[in-house]
């Protein structure tokens, strides 16, 4: 069953009716100001933090669900009736309410018809200004004179998310929150917060005739969000709040003739002073103002989706590519793992691992700001090359520590940035450490190294720690080891080898790869089961993910990445990629493992506390099945790479969007496995590393388009139908137009290359000057076919 459909053209997706089997959000703003809106007006908003500057409130796993939001009420006393303008809250039956949600690229409409009145209410952050904007579209399609009450709703968060939801007897006291001249201003002030100043504004374009501060005086007891006192009775009460729960409604009077159209503009934000609030709500109220701020807000995404896009012969692969799978790589670059509708903001900031992965889906875009991200990651390093597992984006500070891959990532980030960017001269860059004192990037990265190769177990792999990517095999003991860490440390070994080859550090380059073979060497030696690689070893030597369990018998990361590492020769890997074919794969997607524990083991972790075919418990990881995709590009097996693709897309998932249960849209951290009742059902949408992995393994490795450091590799691996298809990529300041033709129906092998006509060897795009943009023409065939 479908909730909606993809229009290409302009880059939204459209929902069609609004009781989506879960929230279908969307995510505003992408500097400091986060909106999160619901195709049915619900979310919250925080300015730069989540935790400790929230602006509204959100109440999680709450029934009913997705409240409370930014809401429109209209009122109208002579039919005797009120409704909402995105459905929820009050919920009136679909047969007279008709109804469409568009989420595009950094703004959401929520159009509807009710009562022969017609609304759309479109909300976005503008690009400058930690504010929101909603524009309210009204229009009376009947014949009839209408007057209507309209009230607008918001529900202030006491700033601090986790006082605000935690330590009532104390945040229930501190509220303050009034209206002055049609301007609502939350002026409450959370002490703890040391130097907080910050105050929220919320006004509208038009007169009003009334408002509430005091959530209690216009919901009125024992009512929710459905039917508030106030709308019921078509009237407001002019409350102050001080002390108690601090919302925003203004109400207006309007009167509309038939066929009479109006616009309003509602303004939210954040500020210093109730002046620069007054300021703010009369610039961007006034409607030419809000709604060339909305065009800015296109244009720039437009400009962003620019720097790479596709044009081939499956429509899921254009659709993913050139708008949702980035759009959804640059929020999960924005805010990491922090605030969703499943991450209420207040525990997990930015990720160490997570942010490192998420820089590579927005390297070819914004390389100046992943610069800054992996400044900031670096800065969370310690002297010893380990790092913090999280740090908050507010004071940049981290927290938790023990992961056994973390630091690690760091190598992989910045080694790519620089093949995107070509700039050596980071790897010179000094940068603190969390622990005092600092070294150069390249410092930094070594140590990352060095920290993994200088704690290694009795069989000579790298020992687990509190956990590895895998945070759930977290309870291991202290001296167990991890298989997929030590294939990790061999990728980012012989990542640094090349590097330091590039940089004419010879002596380092083959260090770097000596270590990385001795691992290899061990990994074969010790960790092969002999059709697949296990997983790790616990505290007492006994392996896990082998053939010898009765549960968790064979894992599937291990099996990826020994082809991602290039750890085995090639008849080993397809051995143990076959493997996953038949033991891991569903119609759904890859399974993380199987069989599912059934039972918790203490001597592994929190994994078995999950039902069977949840989470990390066998579920289907989106963030884990693009590895398997890349793994069979580089094996040459472009079939089953694609097939892997495209059965976890989230344009799969359209047509069973009942099943499928979250946003189609975007991806989700999983979807539940086989031994799941719910099989095929997606939790955790939009911040999980699947955006990341699942557009690097379509542009990188099926497309064949990546960066290495002499310039643009081309060496697509296809599905062998494909005649061909042509990507835009903008590359160290250039554009290339690459047309890849197809005539004998393979899936790799460049026959031939030309850039502007003439003819090079091998399958690099050369870097060239600046500026301008090339034709590139790429032949597939020849002797590399595969
Ligand atoms: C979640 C975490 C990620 C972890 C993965 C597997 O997606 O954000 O850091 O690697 O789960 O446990």
């Amino acid at each position: 069953m479908r909730y909606g459909y993809f229009d290409e053209k302009n880059k939204e997706y459209v929902i069609t009716r609004p009781d989506t089997p879960t929230p279908w959000i969307n995510y505003l703003g992408l500097e400091e100001y986060c909106a999160m809106v619901s195709n049915t007006g619900g979310g919250y908003s925080f300015h730069k933090d989540p935790r400790d500057k929230r602006i509204l409130r959100y109440r999680y796993n709450n029934i009913p669900v997705d409240r409370p939001g930014r809401y429109i009420y209209i009122g109208d006393k002579e039919a005797d009736e009120f409704w909402s303008c995105s459905w929820q809250p009050v919920i009136k039956p679909l047969s007279r309410f008709k109804y469409e949600c568009r989420h595009g690229l950094g703004y959401t409409k929520i159009s509807a018809e009710y009562n022969k009145i017609k609304s759309a209410v479109t909300y976005f952050v503008p690009e400058k200004g930690s504010l929101e904007i909603w524009i309210l579209d009204l229009k009376n399609v009947g014949k009839k004179i209408r007057r209507l009450n309209l009230f607008s709703y918001v529900e202030f968060c006491l700033w601090q998310a986790v006082a605000d939801s935690t330590d009532f007897q104390y945040t229930l006291n501190i509220a303050n929150c009034l209206s002055e001249n049609g301007i609502i201003f939350h002026l409450t002030n959370y002490y703890p917060a040391a130097g907080f100043s910050s105050l929220a504004y919320f006004g509208v374009s038009h007169k009003v005739c009334g408002f509430d501060c005091d959530r209690e005086k216009f919901i009125g007891p024992y009512r929710s969000e459905s039917n508030p006192l106030a709308v019921e009775k078509g009237c407001s009460f002019n409350s102050r709040a001080l002390g108690g729960n601090p919302i925003g409604s203004h109400r207006l009077r309007l009167t509309m003739g038939p066929n009479q159209e109006m616009h309003l503009v509602f303004v939210l934000g954040v500020g210093e002073t109730r002046e620069e609030g007054k300021e703010l709500v009369s610039k961007f109220t006034d409607l030419q103002v809000a709604l060339s701020e909305l065009d800015n807000i296109k244009a720039n995404w437009r400009h962003y989706l620019d720097y790479l896009s596709v044009k081939s012969p499956d429509r899921d692969v254009d659709v993913l590519i050139n708008t949702w799978n980035a759009y959804q790589c640059r929020t999960t670059f924005n805010w990491s793992r922090s605030a969703s509708y499943y991450e209420a903001g207040i525990g997990r900031g930015m990720g160490f691992r997570d942010s490192n992965q998420d820089c590579l889906g927005v390297l070819h875009s914004v390389s100046e700001r992943v610069r800054q991200r992996i400044i900031d990651l670096a800065t969370n390093q310690f002297k010893e090359g380990n790092s913090y597992h999280q740090y908050f984006p507010l004071t940049k500070k981290g927290d938790k520590t023990g992961y056994s891959d973390d630091h690690l990532w760091l190598i992989l980030s910045a080694d790519s940035y620089i093949k995107e960017t070509g700039d050596v001269d980071f790897l010179d860059e000094r940068i603190p450490y969390a622990d005092g004192g600092s070294d150069t990037l390249y410092i930094h990265l070594k140590k990352a190294m060095d920290y993994s190769f200088s704690r290694i177990g009795s069989h000579g792999l790298p020992l687990m720690g509190y956990a590895d990517w895998n945070d759930c095999l977290n309870n291991m003991g202290p001296g167990a080891e991890s298989v997929w860490v030590g294939q990790l440390l061999c990728l980012v070994s012989k990542q640094m080898a090349k590097l330091a080859g590039f940089i004419n550090r010879k002596d380092d380059s083959l260090a770097f790869e000596g270590l990385a073979l001795k691992m290899q060497e061990t990994i074969n030696k010790v960790a092969w089961d002999g059709n697949w690689y296990i997983r790790a070893f616990d505290t007492k030597g006994r392996p896990v993910g082998s053939s010898k369990c009765s549960e968790g018998k064979i894992y599937l990361i291990p099996q990826s990445w020994a082809v991602l590492a290039g750890i085995a020769p090639q008849e080993r890997l397809v051995r143990c990629m076959d493997m996953v074919a038949r033991h891991l794969d569903t119609k759904y997607g890859i399974m993380l493992l199987s069989p599912p524990y059934k039972t918790f083991d203490p001597h592994i972790g929190a994994i078995g506390t999950f039902a069977p075919g949840l989470k990390e418990n066998s579920g289907i990881f989106c963030h884990a099945n693009p590895w398997a995709v890349i793994a069979e590009t580089i094996l040459g097996r472009a079939e089953k790479a694609f097939y892997y693709y495209k059965n976890i897309a989230p344009t799969t998932h359209n047509k069973i969007a009942d099943v499928h249960k979250t946003e189609v849209y975007v991806y989700s951290q999983f979807i539940a496995g086989r031994d799941s009742p719910e099989f095929g059902m997606a939790r955790n949408s939009w911040l999980t590393g699947s955006a990341t992995w699942n557009f690097i393994a379509a542009t990188w490795y099926i497309l064949g388009i990546r960066p290495v450091y002499q310039g643009l590799q081309v060496s697509p691996c296809i599905p062998k139908e494909w005649n061909g298809f042509r990507v835009k990529r903008k590359f160290r300041g250039t554009i290339y137009d690459i047309e890849i033709m197809n005539p004998n129906k393979v899936s790799g092998g460049v026959r031939s290359l030309t850039v502007d006509g003439k003819r090079i060897e091998g399958s690099v795009l050369p870097i060239s000057e600046p500026g301008g943009s090339h034709q590139v023409k790429v032949v597939l065939g020849g002797i590399n076919d595969i």
